[in-house]
């Protein structure tokens, strides 16, 4: 007898069964590294090693990082909840498993959903749909198209950005929020390129471009979060959760302004190559006899706006927090582009080649921070690491964590300094191998390289062309990043910039 009661002791008795039986399911797979003798890192019962994660204290890349640092072997094993992964640190397998042998690692570990708008979108298809998608999106991303069809929207949304900035000013209001206004450029660009629209981000407060831009794949409430969580880190939730990848208001809010535009340009006879038009154009052609639905042709625009948005917004707000950090870094690149620019425009040349100290610079942000800052695989088929008898079964998920590598003293010495001249003509071949990839490498790296350099290039360009950009006084040197985003950018609250007109 625990108790004086019979039926509490059975009811103590049987919870303590169920949660033992709990315990016991949520812990089955924690022996599996020790079996395989690979190193590894104890976990916690639910939510393996990213208890930090979970409790929303720091982003997934952050305990990557800091796993990476604990420790000296070349494969680390880890546990996603239940699940057992693998925590690349050598760089030869994790060129292979990028590079070398693709073909054992063609997908990577997000779950996916049949009837879902993420089914066509091309970072989260796998194996031979993937591959077909990435092809016939080709057209979509290259320089070509990028100098001759978005390039001119680029700098029509960066008018915007320096226009909503001298408005500030002149209303005497200098504290600008970095986070909010380069998430207004972003949007306002990708609204013309890829729905073919005017988003009026700056203009109007309560745009709904801009709300649906934001909201699309963030955390805005915990059930996104769930949602988000579960399609990057708990793939076995998604389907017995019916969870949605993409938020759902912000999701038909993309296609009611996506086919308003394939509407006018039909009745118009509008030509304009921007994605809408390069996309009417793949359905009117049936590739490879694959009908381009409506489902499918607007999967590809919000691929596009999704990808660049958080990658362009982010990027650029960084550089402007690394760049008020170290003012003769920001005089030294204001020198650069006015001598350059000699008060005529940018032209495409200058921003994608010939400014080189903006180049640096926009590297070296790219090293501290890269938005995407860990690569996931799954292993599609058994791989026997090279001169090992160590075999990564298939369906094993691997995670090759850039943002460890790229700030690792071993490959750069003084990590947390910001130094553009690592990146110059003398310094750049110092640069060891497979240490810096902010794009990923191999067949699944990024494929808006090209266009996401030029917009954040132009936005940065503009910006310090124009404006001195300082810390706030109460600004920590180091740029806080924010814990629930899943790509890695700063903090909201934290960085605020004081801008004067130069
Ligand atoms: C500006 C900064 C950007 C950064 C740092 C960045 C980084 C990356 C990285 C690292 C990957 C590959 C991840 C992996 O290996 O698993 C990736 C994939 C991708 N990116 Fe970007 N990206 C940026 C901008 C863009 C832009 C502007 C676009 C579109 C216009 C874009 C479209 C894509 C697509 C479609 C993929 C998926 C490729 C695939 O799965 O085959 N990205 N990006």
């Amino acid at each position: 007898m625990l108790t004086n009661s019979t039926e509490l002791d059975i009811l103590l008795l049987l919870s303590s069964i169920i949660f033992f039986l709990l315990y016991i399911f949520f812990t089955r797979n924690f022996n599996y590294w020790k079996r395989r003798g690979v190193p590894y890192k104890k976990p916690l019962p639910l939510v393996g090693n990213f208890l930090q994660v979970v409790r929303l204290k720091k982003n997934f890349a952050e305990v990557l990082a800091e796993l990476y640092f604990e420790t000296n072997v070349p494969y680390l094993g880890i546990f996603i909840g239940d699940k057992p992964a693998l925590l690349i640190k050598d760089l030869e397998l994790s060129r292979n498993i990028l590079v070398r042998d693709f073909q054992h690692f063609t997908d990577n570990s997000f779950a996916n959903r049949a009837g879902n708008i993420s089914e066509y979108m091309v970072p989260f298809m796998k194996g031979k749909d993937w591959k077909l998608y990435r092809k016939f999106n080709t057209p979509a991303f290259s320089r070509a198209t990028l100098k001759s069809a978005y390039f001119e929207l680029i700098i029509e949304a960066s008018n915007e950005l320096i226009e909503y900035l001298d408005t500030r000013l002149n209303n005497n209001e200098n504290l600008i929020n970095g986070k909010k206004l380069t998430e207004g450029y972003s949007a306002e660009m990708l609204t013309s390129i890829a729905l073919g629209a005017k988003g009026n981000c700056f203009r109007n407060e309560n745009s709904k471009i801009l709300k649906m831009a934001h909201d699309l794949f963030n955390f805005i409430n915990l059930k996104r979060g769930i949602s988000l969580a579960a399609y990057l880190l708990y793939p076995k939730l998604v389907n017995l959760l019916k969870l949605k990848l993409i938020d759902p208001i912000s999701e038909s809010e993309f296609k009611k302004v996506f086919f308003q535009s394939v509407l006018k340009r039909k009745e118009n006879e509008n030509t304009r190559q921007d994605l809408v038009g390069i996309l009417m154009k793949w359905r009117r052609e049936e590739r490879e006899h694959i009908e381009l639905d409506d489902e499918k042709m607007v999967a590809q625009a919000i691929t596009f706006f999704l990808a660049a948005f958080e990658g362009i917004t982010n990027v650029t707000v960084m550089a402007l927090y690394e760049l008020a950090a170290n003012l003769k870094i920001q005089t030294k690149l204001r020198e650069e582009i006015r001598e350059y620019l000699n008060n005529s425009n940018l032209t495409f040349e200058a921003v994608f080649s010939e400014l080189k100290y903006l180049d640096m610079v926009i590297k070296e942000t790219l090293r501290e921070y890269p938005p995407v800052a860990v690569f996931n695989r799954e292993c599609t088929i058994d791989y026997r690491v090279p001169t090992t008898n160590f075999l990564i079964e298939k369906g094993t998920t691997l995670f090759i964590p850039s943002f460890a590598i790229q700030n690792d003293p071993e490959y750069f010495p003084n990590p947390d300094v910001f130094d553009p001249e690592r990146f110059s003509e003398f310094n750049s071949h110092k640069i060891k191998a497979g240490t810096y990839m902010p794009f990923s490498d191999g067949s699944r790296s990024c494929m808006g390289e090209k266009i996401g350099l030029t917009s954040v290039k132009v936005a940065v360009a503009r910006i310090i062309q124009n404006y001195q950009v300082d810390l706030r006084d109460d600004s920590q040197r180091k740029m806080k990043i924010d814990p629930k985003a899943y790509v890695l950018g700063p903090d909201e609250e934290k960085v605020t910039f004081k801008f004067k007109r130069v």
